[in-house]
């Protein structure tokens, strides 16, 4: 077992009894359930040896699964290294190296941030939860939060709070009071949201520069420098969630750099820990860092995990591979091509998908709906999962591993690993096409699939418990 042979069947079995059973059964029905093994970090091989070209991974997977890289390290560190693992309560070597990169990167391209402090955790969600805390220690007497339509920042009570979506808020209100959302992508609606509360009253604006989990959502030039001039104006917290979109994903080290904005603080997470470990990070001014753990209140925000020298280490190693390849730029090209091919795609076959959008290597494909008539309420949400579901289903025959997005229901995304060959890549885009072709309108999406498939299917759906409210405050 400790070797990793556990016969596929029998994993999936116990995953079913003992872990998050019906998620495990769902993927499982639509046959992406795995387990899988990697032939090389790009592509992967189920139990009956088909291969799949892996553009999953949400966006933490940035050099694939089990990259040389890494691992040549890791071997290097297991043998040599001496310092602390979890050195709490001294300094560290391997933090203190990751801390002083994270921010010598962001001060180059915000010199601003010269004098910022970084504080690590396991997450992203927990790198929002330390930037809340940061935010309302800075602001004492202040009492709101907003976010944005669409927006997705994790899942733990307070980032849960700053994530408008039904699903996932509404059996745990009340949320975190004061958390409110606003149109994303506008600006005047923005503004009038801070004068309708006053502008005192607002601790801080959080905000995806581009939107990840959303549905890979761009917003329009001058929102991003706008919402910072706003905020900056009246001295509400700026908050650029780059979990998603930071250190080259979508073709910049930092998105809100590139798109004008300079926040006050910058989370991230995912492709820190090289898809290999977790590392998650908020990155701090150094007035707001001190405010809240300044003199004895140091120890006010803290956890065991955040810092160890094993998960900095690979954060290093992957910042180091990152920056001496400089991935982003190849990010941004590589995006511009995928892009004009999906587009391609789109263009000959409108009946299937009704956009697509992306920047770098962050790639979505919005499809139409599987049942076109127009439905009520909530049998229109499942249509639309349903679509997603059954699509993710075709492409994984075709050959490609693709992301669901968490909050767009008709999404499906593409995050290859941004050091993907590009025969790989071109690859994994002729699938694509293949699979529009064997799916050229979305009711093909219905008629490729088993009717007993689609029973059960149904099935599942039904068992589902499901109520909806509006989300907003
Ligand atoms: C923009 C953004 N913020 C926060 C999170 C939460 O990160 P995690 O799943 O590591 O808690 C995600 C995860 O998808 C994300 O995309």
């Amino acid at each position: 077992m400790l070797d990793g042979r556990l016969a596929p069947a029998e994993t999936r079995r116990l995953e079913q009894q003992y872990g998050n059973e019906e998620l495990l059964y769902g993927l499982d029905l639509i046959g992406v359930g795995g387990p899988f093994s990697r032939v090389t970090p790009w592509e992967l091989e189920d139990e009956r040896g088909r291969r799949r070209i892996n553009a999953s991974g949400y966006a933490a997977t940035p050099f694939g699964e089990m990259p040389p890289v890494l691992t040549e390290f890791l071997h290097g560190y297991l043998d040599h290294n001496r310092a602390m693992g979890l050195a709490q309560q001294s300094s560290s070597p391997w933090r203190a190296a990751l801390e002083a990169n994270l921010v010598r990167l962001l001060a180059r391209e915000l010199p601003s941030h010269e004098d910022s402090q970084v504080f690590f955790c396991s997450s992203g969600t927990e790198a929002i939860e330390g930037a809340m805390k940061f935010a309302k220690a800075w602001r004492p007497r202040a009492r709101a939060f907003i976010s944005f339509s669409s927006g997705y920042h994790g899942k733990t009570y307070g980032a849960l709070s700053l994530t408008p979506n039904p699903e996932y808020q509404d059996i745990f209100r009340p949320l975190v009071p004061g958390a409110l959302t606003s149109p994303y992508g506008d600006l005047q609606a923005l503004r009038d949201l801070i004068r309708r509360l006053g502008p005192d009253k607002v601790i801080a604006v959080v905000v995806e520069p581009i939107q990840g989990e959303g549905g890979v959502n761009i917003p329009p030039p001058g929102f991003l420098s706008g919402l910072g001039e706003l905020c900056r104006q009246h001295g509400i917290v700026v908050i650029a969630d780059e979990i998603q979109t930071g250190l080259g994903r979508t073709g910049h080290w930092f998105e809100s750099a590139a798109q004008g904005l300079d926040p006050d603080i910058v989370t991230l997470a995912k492709p820190l820990g090289g898809g290999m470990t977790a590392v998650g990070a908020t990155i701090v001014r150094g007035p707001i860092y001190k405010k809240m753990l300044g003199g004895l209140s140091s120890k006010r925000h803290s956890n065991t995990f955040g810092g160890g020298a094993l998960a900095m280490a690979v954060g290093l190693k992957s910042l180091e591979y990152l920056v001496e390849n400089d991935f982003p730029a190849r990010s941004l090209e590589l995006g511009k091509q995928g892009l004009a091919h999906l587009q391609e795609v789109q263009r000959r076959f409108p009946r299937l998908l009704e956009t697509v959008r992306g920047q770098g290597l962050l790639m979505a494909m919005q499809f139409q709906p599987v049942v076109g008539l127009p439905l009520p309420g909530a049998l229109k949400e499942l249509a639309h999962e349903a679509t997603a579901i059954l699509a993710l289903r075709e492409l994984h025959n075709a050959g490609v591993m693709a992301n669901l997005s968490l909050s767009s229901k008709r999404t499906v995304r593409l995050t290859p690993a941004l050091d993907m060959p590009g025969d790989v890549f071109t690859e994994m885009l002729d699938r694509v096409e293949r699979f529009a072709q064997f799916n050229p309108s979305s009711r093909y999406l219905l008629t490729n699939t088993p009717p007993q498939l689609l029973a059960r299917l149904a099935a599942f759906a039904a068992s589902k418990p499901k109520k909806r409210t509006p989300s907003d405050g």
